[in-house]
């Protein structure tokens, strides 16, 4: 079990009563597996990919990782799952204007979120990840020369170039068109058949048939909406 909630709640107040944003959540995934969640706007997903990642702490249950309980971590603990293990890939996240997409690759790496990784190591799976990617042409562009895709492409490569078990990814093909977000979600499928577990949100019902399973958040509520039996078998 790479990841699991037990009874996850997160509450806030609104006009002094209390709300539950995400209310009694139980959810597991496995290593390898490709998870999208959809669900209307507001209905928690956002809220409980922070949970997960760490970003935000319940009001209530508890959220492991290979078994420990976040809340019981320290935070030198927390900071390894948060830099190392689980990569976070913000809604409506973006390559910083001001460096090549390269340089934006190589960023996560100069601020610390290495590891043990070697300057050398980085470079090296960051080409093959860009060739892989079809992007070893735009190295040296500037986010304002690269397309939505492109960028999209350039923030799952940032997120794979540090090896991650976990990759959660808000909304990714949000303002992509009909074909890049085929390309992108056949990027998660192919990721996730290497043994990365992939949680993905998505509204768009294109994007499902990538995923394992589906589930959709209303109100709060994690709910399993399909199995996509067929890529399971496939996987297997
Ligand atoms: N920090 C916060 N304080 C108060 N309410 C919040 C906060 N964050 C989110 N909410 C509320 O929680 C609900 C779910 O938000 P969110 O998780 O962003 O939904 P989604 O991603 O599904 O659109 C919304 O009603 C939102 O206004
Ligand atoms: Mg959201």
């Amino acid at each position: 079990m790479l990841i699991k909630t037990k009874n996850l709640v997160k509450s806030y107040e609104r006009e002094g009563v209390s709300h539950r944003v995400v209310d009694q959540v139980n959810f597991t995934m496995d290593s390898g597996e490709f998870v999208i969640v959809k669900g209307t706007s507001g209905s928690g997903k956002t809220t409980l990919l922070n949970l997960l990642s760490g970003i935000l702490t319940p009001s209530g249950g508890s959220v492991f990782f290979e078994g420990n309980d976040l809340k019981k971590m320290d935070d030198r603990q927390l900071s390894e799952i948060r830099n190392h293990r689980i990569s976070y890939i913000p809604q409506n996240d973006t390559l910083l204007s001001t460096l090549t997409l390269w340089d934006n690759l190589r960023l996560p790496f100069f601020l610390g979120k290495g590891g043990d990784l070697t300057v050398e190591e980085l470079d090296e799976r960051l080409e093959r990840l860009l060739e892989e990617f079809g992007l070893s042409d735009r190295k040296g562009a500037y986010p304002k020369e690269l397309s939505g895709g492109e960028i999209r492409r350039g923030l799952i490569i940032r997120s794979l170039a540090l090896d991650p078990d976990l990759i959660i990814a808000d909304e990714p093909t949000g303002s992509l068109d009909p074909v890049t977000t085929l390309t992108v979600m056949e990027k998660f499928r192919r990721i996730s058949q290497k043994g990365i577990a992939v949680l993905a949100v998505s509204h768009q019902p294109e994007t499902f048939p990538f995923g394992d399973r589906l589930y959709e958040m209303k109100e709060g509520r994690l709910l399993p909406a399909k199995v996509f039996t067929e890529n399971r078998i496939r996987k297997d």
